[in-house]
């Protein structure tokens, strides 16, 4: 039997790259699963994977920087299966770009999806998972809200501001038992790393050897990063919350 069963689970972001690799672990684990998407096709090909495998999960279609989006997920997921225990806030964008090339609807359209949507899945999950006594949300950061970068200054603000409200929120749900902790992947091979090499006018090979520069040799896997998710999401780390886990090879090490 998973670690999970009994439990269910949002992944927002969870058409593609790490938040496919997490619907699918989370699900192998006994999770029942809501992939929450902008992403249509690509949304229903995980879930289609993860019921073909044996486990269960919808598709809603919605996005997360806007409320009617976020409460629908929810919705969606107490009507499908009755109960909410762990939320993956974990859709994101990037642009790449400095303060004098970002326009001024890039960086609102970039809080929106990395943090507002954070604020918004939350405001509408937590009820549901203190009323099961307790729960576990689980925040996508980046090694960039860390430290900072070049040409990404909307992602560094938004992914800074990720890691901060982890911690207040962790303070702030404690008492329910709500743990809330967040993961800082480091360079991990997904569409929106790809994305940046085409935003930076290089080319896929180039710029994927370059983030592969770091102790471990090697750019992450989206599998890489779901089993950090694993981690926070059951009951290994149930006496952890406020937590900033680093999963990015040893980039930051130095
Ligand atoms: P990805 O592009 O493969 O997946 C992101 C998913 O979010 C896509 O399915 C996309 O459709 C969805 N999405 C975007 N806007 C949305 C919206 N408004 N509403 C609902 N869904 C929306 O990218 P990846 O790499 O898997 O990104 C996942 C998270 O990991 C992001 O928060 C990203 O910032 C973070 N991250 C990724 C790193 C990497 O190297 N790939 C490194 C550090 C952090």
């Amino acid at each position: 039997m998973g670690s999970l069963q009994g439990k269910t689970a949002i992944v927002t972001g969870g058409a593609s790259g790490i938040g496919r690799a997490a619907a699918r672990l989370l699900a192998r684990e006994g999770a029942a699963v809501t992939v929450a998407d902008v992403n249509e096709t690509g949304g229903q090909a995980v879930v289609q994977a993860i019921t073909a495998a044996g486990g269960k999960a919808i598709f809603v279609r919605c996005d997360v920087s806007r409320p009617a989006g976020c409460r629908e997920a929810v919705a969606e997921t107490i009507a499908a299966f009755g109960s909410l225990d762990i939320l993956f806030n974990n859709a994101g964008i990037i642009r790449r770009a400095d303060v004098l090339q970002t326009t001024e609807a890039e960086w609102d359209q970039v809080m929106a999806v990395n943090v507002k949507s954070i604020f918004l899945m939350s405001k509408y999950a937590i009820p549901h998972l203190a009323a099961g006594g307790g729960g576990s949300i689980i925040n996508t950061g980046s090694g960039w809200g860390l430290v900072g970068g070049g040409d990404a200054v909307s992602y560094c603000a938004s992914k800074g501001a990720v890691v901060n409200m982890t911690r207040a929120m962790a303070i702030d749900h404690g008492p329910q038992n709500i743990r809330v902790n967040c993961i800082c992947p480091g360079d991990t091979d997904t569409d929106m790393l790809r994305s940046e090499a085409r935003q930076l006018g290089e080319s896929d090979e180039t710029f994927l050897a370059g983030a592969a520069d770091r102790p471990l040799q090697r750019i992450g896997t989206p599998e890489d990063i779901a089993r950090a998710v694993l981690y926070f999401a059951g009951d290994q780390s149930a006496w952890t919350t406020g937590a900033i886990l680093v999963v990015d090879g040893g980039g930051l090490a130095g």
